[in-house]
């Protein structure tokens, strides 16, 4: 455990905001997770926990504890004929789990590879991308529950998987840290490449033969086309979530805006692109200073350097009120704002 005071969060947030905390603990261990936990909900507080920090935007320093999870390890713990079961700690880092499941030619995450972040932090808003979710390959995860330091464990059905969305953040929300998450993983593929441009993708490569590999390189290189490396240009992903509207609703707009991508959701409703919804506004591109609506994803805001998280905020309220003005939809941003 190592333990830092009034540290700048920068290096730990991929919007890149600089900002400070009060107290930064690095920790490894389950147990002194636990401690720490309980010792702070018997003082009235709530640490914050942070994994890669690529799904939050600061807009205020933290006047309290920072916790970075670092429990690691990958351990195979049973299989049967078509499937093995895998417990990763929450502090490994999502694509390096993706990496290693392909070394082992294990399938189920291909498609979300280079997805930013941690283990721990997947199941909190169940990610997705191209075409398949966390859901699909997860079995059951252990959190410690903040009030009493008590392991939980929770099955698929009690995680309440939805679109970007999970019970951790709806009625459960601040009450667990999750320390480990076990994937149930396929020894046979069953390829998905249906989804946005991967057959493209795949084709214009030159691939005949399917692999994991190969469906995983391909979501690599679209994502990297479209997306802005965090690396160069702070971001945390997608802004705000795809709403999701009545299908009459998706109907009285597709008859005045007759390009508007819609994809079936539940039954009765359909999901809209925010990022097209956007673009059409007008925003995309759009740079105030150091920050702005990125120029190839108008659903990815960016942080060129030395923005604050509060002018990346309001920037955020401004293209939610302008999108419901223009289209009459409510967007929700599926970045944690702090
Ligand atoms: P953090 O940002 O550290 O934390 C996110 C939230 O979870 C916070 O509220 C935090 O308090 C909480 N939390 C973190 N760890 C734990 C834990 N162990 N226990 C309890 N609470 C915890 N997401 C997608 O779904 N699909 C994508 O395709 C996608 N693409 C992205 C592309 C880019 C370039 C970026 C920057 C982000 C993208 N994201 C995407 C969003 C992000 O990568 C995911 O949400 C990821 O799971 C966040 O992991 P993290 O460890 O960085 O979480
Ligand atoms: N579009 C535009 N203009 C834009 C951006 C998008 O017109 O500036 C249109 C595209 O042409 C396409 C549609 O919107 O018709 C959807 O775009 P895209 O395929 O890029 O996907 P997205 O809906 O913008 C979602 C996820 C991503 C995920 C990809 C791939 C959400 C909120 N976002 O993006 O997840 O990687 O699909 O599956 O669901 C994230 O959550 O952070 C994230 C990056």
């Amino acid at each position: 455990m190592q333990c830092f005071s009034n540290v700048s969060l920068k290096p730990f947030n991929t919007f890149g905001i600089d900002i400070s905390a009060k107290e930064l603990i690095k920790v490894s261990k389950q147990d002194d997770l636990a401690e720490i936990l309980v010792s702070e909900y018997q003082a009235g507080r709530m640490p914050l926990i942070i994994g890669g920090g690529s799904n939050v935007l600061f807009t205020r320093d933290v006047d309290g504890m920072v916790i970075l999870n670092q429990l690691r390890g990958i351990e195979k713990i049973k299989e049967d004929k078509d499937h093995i079961w895998v417990k990763v700690g929450a502090g490994e880092v999502w694509h390096e789990f993706v990496l290693w499941c392909i070394d082992h030619n294990l399938a189920g995450v291909e498609n979300m590879s280079l997805i930013p972040g941690s283990v721990g932090a997947a199941p909190m808003q169940n990610i997705g991308a191209y075409g398949v979710e966390l859901k699909s390959v997860f079995s059951s995860l252990e959190a410690i529950e903040r009030a009493s330091g008590k392991t939980h464990k929770f099955d698929n059905p009690t995680c309440e998987f939805g679109y970007r969305s999970s019970i951790f953040k709806t009625h459960a929300k601040n009450q667990f840290v999750i320390t480990s998450v076990t994937f149930k993983l396929n020894k046979q593929p069953f390829f998905n490449t249906s989804y946005g441009a991967i057959e493209q993708e795949l084709e214009s490569s030159g691939i005949r033969e399917l692999s994991i590999k190969a469906v995983s390189d391909a979501v690599i290189r679209i994502r990297q086309s479209k997306l802005p490396d965090p690396e160069e240009i702070g971001n945390a992903g997608s802004f705000f979530k795809n709403p999701v509207i009545t299908n009459a609703a998706y109907k009285e707009l597709k008859a005045i805006h007759s390009t508007i991508p819609g994809y079936p959701a539940s039954k009765g409703y359909t999901k809209v692109a925010a990022g097209w919804l956007i673009d059409q506004a007008g925003w995309k591109g759009r740079t105030l200073g150091n920050y702005g609506v990125h120029k190839r994803q108008a659903l990815v805001l960016v942080n060129y350097g030395g923005a604050t998280g509060k002018q990346v905020f309001d920037l955020s309220t401004d293209i939610l009120t302008d999108i419901h003005q223009k289209f009459g939809i409510e967007l929700e941003r599926e970045v944690n704002i702090i």
